[in-house]
């Protein structure tokens, strides 16, 4: 069997998590070739020694430059160089991975779906969502036409308190001029999972949404300005030394496994992981709901927010025979029959690996794999053509939003 040569972008958490996986498949691929801005750090050299990979290079550009024999590139670089490394890769004929969001920009979104039909390269979208065990289950409940038809999806992704002050307010995303719109860069999936559950043409899109908590004039009086120095810290929900020395491992990426306190005590000092909360230079939104209208006038709504407990996202989704009521954290599903019978699918007996959402992140390099060396496609695998729809949806939905909720023509 042929074994695909495999080129990978930025090695931090994603990257990692791709390269265990490549690793797990050694006997149908390799990983050859690794570029990270970190490449000479001691933590990145010590998890990078656990593969045998002969190139190795301290950017995207150099990796690209080199112009190896690759048959996928895996591209989990950050967001802002996404579209160009894609752009370049697929001039160069290489199969891709690319993580999301593609791009903020239609016009790189469609020059790159063009480009890559005009070379017949494969690139797919790391939408995960899709591959996992429960959202597949949901598509072959609906595909087996024991629901009817689907008249109405209503969807929420609960990002909780902890995560959104982590990445949208002290972190990576938390300013859209710097990474892109919250409903993007968190929100994709949810938007892919909506067009791909209902798989028929969107009509028109529109939403509301807004930075509600996390600003200054919500910050208590007498706050500090970090954490360290706060008198309020004890009764602070959001002080970040709660947070961290409890999930020392978000930290991995900033300041490698060397998570002893005072390490993490010297970053929470310096860092903006150390900022309060209500007096960053954030402006991504704290909660937003979409609404999506079908060319056959079905629907679908997603609603975001980060005043939950706990990080998890639910769906429910209504036939003209049954409803179906998801819970992706419970791994549960249940199936409302009109008849009065009910189904119950409890995910947990179905898989027992849940790693990396929900165990999609697995299952997506194994069948891209599949698709790589037996050109064996299946559901969940799509190209960019309708991998482009989740992008469009959420900027056509912000494109709304900073209209104050005018309806826009999907179309147009
Ligand atoms: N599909 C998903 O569900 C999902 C989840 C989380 C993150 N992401 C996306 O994956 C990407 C990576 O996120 P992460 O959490 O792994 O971040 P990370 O910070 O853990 O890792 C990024 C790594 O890439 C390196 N890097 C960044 N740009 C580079 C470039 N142009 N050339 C070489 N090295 C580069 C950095 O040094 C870092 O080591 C982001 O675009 C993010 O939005 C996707």
């Amino acid at each position: 069997m042929k074994n695909i040569k495999v080129g990978l972008i930025g090695f931090g958490n994603r990257g990692s998590l791709y390269a265990k996986f490549i690793k797990e498949n050694s006997e149908r691929a390799t990983l050859v070739a690794v570029a990270d801005f970190k490449i000479n750090d001691a933590d990145v050299k010590e998890r990078l020694a656990e593969y045998d990979v002969s190139n190795k290079f301290v950017s995207g550009a150099d990796l690209l430059n080199a112009k190896l024999d690759l048959d996928l590139l895996i591209i989990s670089s950050m967001d802002k160089y996404h579209y160009q490394e894609a752009k370049e890769a697929i001039e160069l004929g290489y199969n891709i991975l690319l993580e999301k969001p593609i791009s903020t920009h239609v016009n790189e979104i469609k020059e790159l779906e063009a480009l890559a039909d005009k070379k017949g390269v494969k690139v797919i979208v790391c939408h995960v969502l899709r591959y996992t065990i429960f959202y597949k289950q949901i598509k072959e409940l609906i595909k087996s036409g024991k629901i009817g038809e689907i008249v109405n999806i209503n969807a929420t992704e609960n990002v909780a308190f902890w995560h959104e002050a982590h990445s949208y307010v002290r972190g990576n995303w938390h300013n859209s001029k710097e990474s892109g719109p919250q409903i993007l860069t968190k929100c994709s999936h949810d938007m892919d999972i909506l067009a791909w559950l209902m798989d028929k043409p969107i009509k028109k899109i529109s939403s509301f949404g807004d930075l509600y908590w996390f600003k200054k004039e919500n910050q208590p009086k007498n706050a500090a300005k970090r954490c360290f120095l706060c008198p309020l810290k004890d009764k602070c929900d959001f002080n970040c030394y709660k947070f961290y020395m409890n999930n020392r491992e978000w930290l991995v990426p900033f300041i490698g496994r060397d998570l002893s306190d005072e390490k993490i005590d010297n970053f929470l000092k310096t860092s903006d992981y150390g900022r309060c909360v209500y007096d960053m230079d954030n402006d991504v939104v704290d909660h937003q709901i979409v609404n999506i209208c079908f060319e056959d006038n079905t629907t679908a709504s997603l609603t975001m927010n980060a005043f939950s407990r706990w990080c998890y996202r639910d769906i429910k989704v209504f036939g003209t025979k049954a409803d179906i009521i998801g819970n992706f954290e419970e791994r549960k599903i249940y199936v409302n029959y009109f008849d009065g019978t009910k189904e119950e699918i409890d995910i947990n007996k179905l898989t027992t690996d849940f790693e990396g959402h929900g165990g999609g992140d697995r299952i997506m390099v194994n069948e891209l794999l599949d698709y790589l060396l037996n050109n064996k496609k299946t559901d969940s695998l799509t190209l960019l053509h309708d991998s482009v729809i989740s992008h469009l949806m959420s900027l056509k939905a912000e494109e709304s939003r900073l209209k104050d909720g005018t309806v826009i023509d999907f179309n147009e």
